[in-house]
């Protein structure tokens, strides 16, 4: 055959078969993909600060130990309001004209997904105490400490933001630890992760592999029995401790504290759902409750358990007064 004989002839049908066939297998997908996959509307791109610190993050290998996915079986709930799907990747853009796309789906979840930890803990008290080093805040961390984000000042300018940890942390130093620009673009980015809502109107993806509902030993007040200390656990503790002590200079203690056990109910029910700023010496308590769609069940579960815990001792609240109060608080939020 002449084609064998000829090597022009031979080179050039293999290139175009193998032309052809790139184009077929692998650019045209590509590019469909890409057509079909826009930013869902609501998507906000990252401010420069925490495209900054998306940096950091690469940088010192947070990847490692946290995935940016929420997989739709039921088990990944925990980590945002639906599964993540692909359009809430498609703004992500090369790092630069040398460096390819920055994959931070992870891959080892050692700790939480992060994906929509801008909503789960958006206080930036708690992320710089945190990134100095995980243990003041979160006893039995596992993730390291990252104090190359920190400096210490003897006198900090007005701009400085200082961090107050336990003198204990402070590596035998004097002086007040001040927070790096790196860590501030850091809590940047951790704080703009927060999952994008559908479009109104949009079927939302299942979670699947639901367990089988519980039967409901329970009956009708299976609703009344909310878990206060696990909601406190999973809601609070970070911040104001298992001992109910807080952290001195950042989180108030609620052992003793006059709001969990006087009887200034708006006042509490507001903090949970509102969030609170109201002293120099704290830091800055975020709108929990109303994050997380808390039900008059569940305040009065955290209330009940908060008052009857660490040597609190005061009257227990019922869900139908949280209900009331709750109502009145929303109204006197609403603009
Ligand atoms: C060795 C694994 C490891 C590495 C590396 C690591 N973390 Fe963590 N991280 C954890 C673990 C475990 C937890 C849960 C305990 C805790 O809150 O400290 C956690 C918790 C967190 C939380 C709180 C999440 C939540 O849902 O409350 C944030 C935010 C966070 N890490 C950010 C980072 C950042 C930013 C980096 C990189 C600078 C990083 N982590 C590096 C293991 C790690
Ligand atoms: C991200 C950290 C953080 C988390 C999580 C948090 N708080 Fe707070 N909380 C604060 C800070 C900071 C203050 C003080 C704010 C101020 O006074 O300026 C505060 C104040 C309070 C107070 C007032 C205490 C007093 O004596 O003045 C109560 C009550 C309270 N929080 C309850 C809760 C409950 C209940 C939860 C969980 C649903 C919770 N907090 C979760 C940071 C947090």
């Amino acid at each position: 055959m002449e084609l064998f004989d000829n090597h022009k002839k031979l080179f050039g049908t293999a290139a175009l078969m193998f032309i052809g066939l790139t184009m077929l297998v692998a650019v045209g997908p590509a590019i469909s993909n890409q057509n079909n996959n826009a930013p869902l509307p609501g998507a906000k791109p990252l401010s420069p600060e925490a495209e900054k610190g998306k940096a950091i993050f690469v940088a010192n290998g947070c990847v490692a130990c946290h995935t940016q996915q929420v997989r739709n079986i039921d088990m990944d709930k925990m980590w945002g309001t639906r599964p993540s799907m692909a359009a809430d990747y498609a703004g992500i853009t090369r790092t630069d004209f040398w460096r390819n796309t920055a994959t931070l789906m992870g891959t080892e979840r050692t700790g939480p997904d992060l994906t929509d930890v801008g909503n789960r803990q958006p206080s930036l008290d708690w992320n710089l105490v945190h990134l100095y080093n995980p243990r003041i805040v979160v006893k039995e961390s596992i993730m390291p400490a990252y104090p190359w984000l920190f400096t210490i000042k003897k006198e900090p300018g007005k701009h400085d933001v200082v961090v107050n940890v336990p003198e204990s942390y402070m590596r035998g130093k004097e002086g007040k630890l001040v927070a790096t620009d790196d860590a501030l673009y850091l809590v940047a980015y951790l704080q703009s992760m927060k999952q994008t809502e559908l479009p109104s109107g949009a079927v939302v993806p299942e979670f699947l592999y639901k367990p089988e509902p519980k039967v409901a030993a329970a009956g009708a007040e299976g609703a009344a029995l909310a878990d206060g200390k696990a909601l406190y656990t999973a809601n609070c503790q970070a911040c104001h401790q298992a001992d109910g002590m807080g952290l001195p200079g950042a989180f108030p203690p609620l052992k003793g504290s006059p709001v969990v056990t006087g009887d200034d109910l708006e006042l509490y029910v507001d903090i949970i759902m509102n969030g609170y700023d109201a002293r120099q010496e704290y830091g800055v308590m975020a709108p929990i409750g109303t994050n997380m769609g808390f039900t008059e069940h569940e305040v009065a579960a955290i209330i009940n358990h908060e008052r009857s815990s660490w040597g609190n001792e005061a009257a227990p609240v019922t869900p139908e007064e949280i209900k009331k109060v709750m109502e009145f608080v929303k109204l006197k939020m609403a603009p």
